[in-house]
């Protein structure tokens, strides 16, 4: 493997991969908000813009997705793009024929100008970054790691809502030793002072001890709760996780934890308040009751997907260089 290639952002994304919010500050990610309201305005004035025009994005998914998958296709395709798209490639690639990834890698480098690959191995976006290709990569979920692009997308929809992302309280609920979206988002929300977040989840999933005490010296506040009777009424944000199936070697121990933790409208009614929204990154599997749906305080099935396209814009538009 060749030297990291995966450097800070300091406001300039061009040819850079984004593989942790690690690499993140407030500016850059201000540049980034910025992006996103320009290309949401383009948008909503039916504007006609293809910054992407004649470049080619590989997709390169080996493990399952809808919403990444999908809404990076509609980012490229909605900036004039074009993609090369695989879903499962452990079937319908060389790499069944015993291909390493790394050479995979390097084909599609060849064939592309950026590659966005799902991986269920943590840190394997970072070892494609390292591998010193022609294009940069975005990671779309490294197994138990971060989904860098469904934090950015997440810390957006929050900005949006309440103009800022300091002095924020936060309730993470389900998987929060194996959700990487929640690994993602934590770290972007810690480079904000004043942020509390409350995470709430079986003693079996917590965030994982390191990560805790890390994320801490930031200076960011986090209290562990294991009963849903502690959830303060102040959250301006609830973000709801699935406890994920896939990512236990004995379903014994998943059939014990899943679901201990659901939003039915009585507890939003008993610790939720008018303010609030809730999220989760989706899919979700029990841990809402559906009656929530309706409810204008959740937007996980309307605003926060909307985003996820916006954001996947700004973010396509900014690593290459083009609006
Ligand atoms: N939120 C998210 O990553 O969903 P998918 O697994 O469907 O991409």
């Amino acid at each position: 493997m060749k030297k990291d290639c995966s450097k800070k952002i300091n406001g300039e994304f061009k040819n850079k991969s984004i593989i942790s919010l690690e690499q993140f500050d407030p500016k850059s990610l201000q540049t980034l908000f910025s992006t996103i309201e320009k290309i949401k305005k383009r948008i909503h004035k039916k504007g006609n813009f293809t910054p992407l025009l004649r470049t080619v994005t590989t997709l390169l998914f080996f493990e399952p997705s809808s919403r990444t998958f999908s809404s990076f296709s509609v980012a490229v395709k909605r900036l004039g793009g074009s993609t090369l798209e695989y879903q499962n490639p452990l079937q319908t690639s060389s790499v069944v024929k015993g291909e390493t990834i790394e050479d995979t890698l390097h084909v599609f480098s060849n064939y592309s100008d950026l590659i966005i690959i799902r991986h269920p191995e943590k840190g394997t976006a970072q070892k494609a970054a390292s591998l010193g290709l022609k294009t940069p990569i975005i990671s779309a979920g490294d197994g138990i790691g971060e989904h860098p692009t469904q934090a950015l997308m997440d810390m957006y929809t929050i900005y949006s809502h309440f103009g800022k992302l300091n002095n924020i309280c936060g309730l993470f609920a389900g998987d929060l030793l194996y959700g990487r979206t929640v690994h993602s988002l934590i770290k972007g929300l810690a480079f904000y002072p004043n942020n509390h977040l409350y995470l709430l989840s079986p003693k079996e999933l917590r965030l994982e001890p390191g990560l805790k005490k890390e994320l801490s010296k930031s200076g960011i506040k986090i209290t562990e709760i294991y009963d849903e009777n502690d959830i303060p009424n102040n959250c301006q944000f609830w973000y709801w996780t699935r406890v994920q199936k896939e990512r236990f070697n004995d379903l014994k121990q998943y059939e014990k934890v899943k679901n201990r933790f659901v939003i039915t409208p009585r507890l939003v009614q008993k610790k939720g308040n008018n303010k609030m929204i809730i999220m989760h990154p989706l899919p979700r599997v029990g841990e809402i009751d559906t009656r929530i749906d309706s409810d204008p305080r959740a937007i996980y099935l309307t605003e926060q997907l909307q985003n996820g396209v916006y954001t996947r814009m700004a973010l396509l538009s900014l690593v290459l260089g083009k609006l």
